[in-house]
């Protein structure tokens, strides 16, 4: 190896190379790299950049694309394209949990993104929905506290049952959700096991102009199914992307997933006299 041991070139104040030792520094397989090289210049900025910033929340997720298809009439409620009788939409989901980080277990116990983009004739249409009818706060100003607290301390750069519990227990509004996350359904089998909803209301308008209020569920067809802690706990040790691998051999088996859409649908009066707030996120319509 030593005929091959070449020092640093250097420069001169005037910028001319000046030869280490006996060995040429003109360009060739032993000489120096050119900016030139506009490949590995290429290659090497692509490759530094190629980094997506990490969504904050909702980092960890997944999902795939299909259809959507109207098997009722409903047009006495809406007269959106997407929700016409027969009418056939391609769509994009997107499952995720919310607080863990991108490389983060698919089965620690975490509320679950629902994320749906229907590529309707009339434009694109996004609900970003969840595995639960109701969400912790109402009030946006708490979010970015919210979220804060289930991620990494400033200090120690761990994650703190304390803080989580402080918010909670400070936003007595939470404890709708957190009954959800700290029960049954708190740790999904699969995303294919888990039911999708608005959480919000949003409005719909028939062609005569009538406005109604409707909340989405979308029910999974493959039944509720639910890991323990405990199962949770081996799945997250053993496969991270328990949740990704499930969902991507099932479609490739072409066992393809589904889920059928219920409506819970209120006349756009009856919201002003509703016995409590049917815009309040920390609560449900009951059926
Ligand atoms: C004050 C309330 C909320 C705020 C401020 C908020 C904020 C955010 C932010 C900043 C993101 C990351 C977006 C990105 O970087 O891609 C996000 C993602 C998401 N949020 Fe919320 N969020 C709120 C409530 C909700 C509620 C109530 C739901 C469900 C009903 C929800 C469902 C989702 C989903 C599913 C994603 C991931 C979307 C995807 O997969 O592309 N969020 N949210």
């Amino acid at each position: 190896m030593a005929q091959h041991e070449h020092r640093l070139s250097t420069t001169t104040d005037a910028g001319a190379l000046v030869e280490s030792d006996e060995h040429s520094l003109t360009v060739g397989p032993d000489g120096p790299i050119l900016l030139q090289d506009h490949y590995l210049i290429e290659q090497m900025a692509n490759f530094n950049r190629e980094r997506i910033p990490e969504r904050q929340p909702h980092a960890k997720g997944g999902g795939a694309f299909g259809h959507f298809e109207v098997t009722s009439d409903v047009s006495a409620y809406t007269k959106a394209a997407v929700f016409q009788p027969g009418t056939r939409t391609d769509t994009l989901i997107r499952f995720s949990t919310v607080a863990g980080e991108r490389g983060s277990p698919d089965t620690w116990r975490d509320p679950r993104g629902f994320a749906l983009k229907f590529y309707t004739s009339e434009g694109n249409y996004d609900m970003v929905g969840n595995n639960t009818p109701v969400f912790f706060v109402r009030d946006p100003m708490k979010f970015q506290h919210f979220i804060r607290s289930q991620k990494r301390r400033a200090d120690n750069n761990l994650r703190d049952h304390d803080m989580q519990w402080d918010f909670w227990t400070l936003s007595p509004e939470s404890a709708h959700q957190v009954t959800w996350l700290m029960g049954d359904r708190g740790i999904p089998r699969s995303w294919r096991h888990m039911n999708g909803y608005s959480s919000h209301t949003y409005l719909w308008i028939n062609a005569g102009g009538e406005k109604f209020w409707v909340k989405y569920h979308f029910k999974t067809d493959q039944g509720i199914e639910f890991f323990t802690q405990d199962e949770g706990d081996q799945m997250a040790a053993t496969d991270t992307d328990y949740h990704q691998r499930d969902l991507y051999e099932h479609i490739a088996a072409g066992e393809y997933p589904s889920w059928t859409l219920k409506m819970q649908i209120m006349p756009f009066e009856d919201a002003k006299t509703y016995r409590f707030n049917p815009f309040d996120l920390t609560k449900v319509w009951p059926h």
